[in-house]
């Protein structure tokens, strides 16, 4: 279908917006003919100046007014491109008109949505008409969830074929975190009962795959080797990704599981962790705790270039079945920010311009993009790598 645009990126003056712009002026192929969206012109323009200064020589994104507010402008987004980038956040707040035009239009849409409720309600309202339309849409194209849910499709590819396998991933990372992301994550935690009312809803609509069984298994180990640390589950949205995964690809075996960590070299650290997001979770359910919590950081504020340089991440990997054991490792710089507007902008060109198997509806990035999105990320500082392997 002839559509105005390749990308569009949705969001563009934003913190995360503005990056993922930045890293489609310096790195995709010249012939994208991509535009910048948003709602301000004058902001829009300043960030197209920006670009202009990286290359002078290569053509510069189109700009698109639309206002998440306005369905007409969001309709006509969605009808304009081939994929749409959304960086509009939080999404709970402002995301549903563009999935739902998307879906209506036949269109490719990936996000950075980390809102486990967002993305359970998306399925139940969208699914369907994306299936029948054929667009892909995609969530979590960022730190959620690619490195979860690639790696344990990359380490689940180390292992025998047609057997029971069990995968644990233990993240360690260095970061900050943006006003979208605080209100995002906020939002989230004062709604823990609608996040579970979404979950029942989509359950009761997807069930389950046909002979097999595919779980979350976060009962593990409070100490692990292999990311040499301390361990508390990670109860994100990363988990729910990667069984959702093994759910559509029979390469995950007829029982497969699937453990979630974050790692810490110190028990202090991982006690302070535990014991911060309870506190953070409490806060957010007392309104003016809440707001207080809010304003440490307004919409659009973001790390300094200083912290995005010296941000990194690792994700180790256990897997195990068929006799055979394998360590892996997923790697990359900056988590929320850097290496997430690569991953990103490289998911958008993986659907733009790759071959990939066909598929259509709310899928994940391990079953729309899979291998090609794995062979892409090196270009954005994520590296996969098999550290051992052993047979038993
Ligand atoms: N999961 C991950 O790995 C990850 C990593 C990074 C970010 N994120 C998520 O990405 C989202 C963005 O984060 P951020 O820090 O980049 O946020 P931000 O700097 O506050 O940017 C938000 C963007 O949304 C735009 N916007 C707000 N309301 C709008 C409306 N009604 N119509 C059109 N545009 C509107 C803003 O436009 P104006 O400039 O006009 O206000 C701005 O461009 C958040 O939900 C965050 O959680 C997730």
């Amino acid at each position: 279908m002839e559509r105005g645009h390749d990308i569009v990126l949705f969001g563009a003056t934003g913190y995360t917006g503005a990056l993922t712009a930045e890293y489609l002026a310096t790195n995709a192929p010249r012939e994208l003919r991509w535009a910048l969206a948003g709602r301000d012109r004058d902001k829009l323009e300043a960030v197209r100046a920006e670009l202009a200064e990286i290359d002078p020589d290569r053509p510069l994104p189109e700009i698109l007014l639309a206002d998440a507010d306005d369905a007409p402008s969001i309709r006509n987004l969605a009808a304009s491109a081939r994929v749409v980038i959304t960086t509009v956040g939080p999404y709970s707040e402002y995301g549903e008109p563009l999935v739902a035009a998307c879906a209506a239009e036949g269109t490719d849409y990936v996000d950075l949505c980390g809102e486990s409720a967002f993305v359970d309600r998306m399925y139940v309202r969208h699914h369907e008409t994306a299936v029948r339309t054929g667009a892909r849409l995609v969530h979590a194209c960022g730190f959620d969830s690619i490195p979860h849910d690639l790696g344990a499709l990359f380490t689940v590819e180390q292992l025998p074929e047609g057997v029971p396998l069990h995968v644990e991933g233990f993240v360690r990372a260095q970061g900050n975190v943006s006003g979208g992301t605080l209100h995002s994550a906020v939002g989230v935690l004062s709604d823990t009962a609608g996040t579970r009312a979404a979950a029942r809803e989509r359950r009761a609509l997807e069930g389950e795959p046909e002979g097999r069984r595919v779980r979350v298994d976060s009962r593990g180990r409070p100490r692990t080797r292999l990311a040499r640390g301390w361990t508390v589950p990670l109860p994100t949205l990363d988990p729910q990704v990667v069984v959702r995964s093994a759910a559509a690809l029979e390469r995950y075996g007829p029982d497969f599981s699937y453990g979630h960590y974050a790692a810490f070299r110190k028990l202090s650290s991982a006690v302070g962790t535990v014991g911060g997001m309870a506190g953070v979770m409490a806060a957010a359910q007392v309104p003016p705790l809440r707001e207080r919590l809010l304003s440490l950081r307004p919409p659009g504020a973001g790390p300094t270039e200083e912290q995005l340089a010296n941000g990194w991440f690792t994700v180790h990997f256990a897997g195990s079945g068929g006799g055979r054991r394998v360590h892996t490792r997923v790697s990359g710089g900056e988590p929320g920010y850097g290496a997430t507007s690569g991953m990103l902008a490289e998911s958008a060109l993986c659907l733009w311009q790759d071959d990939l198997p066909p598929t259509s509806g709310q899928v994940t990035t391990a079953v729309a993009m899979g291998e090609a999105l794995i062979r892409r990320l090196p270009r954005a500082g994520v590296d996969f790598e098999v550290l051992r392997t052993v047979e038993d």
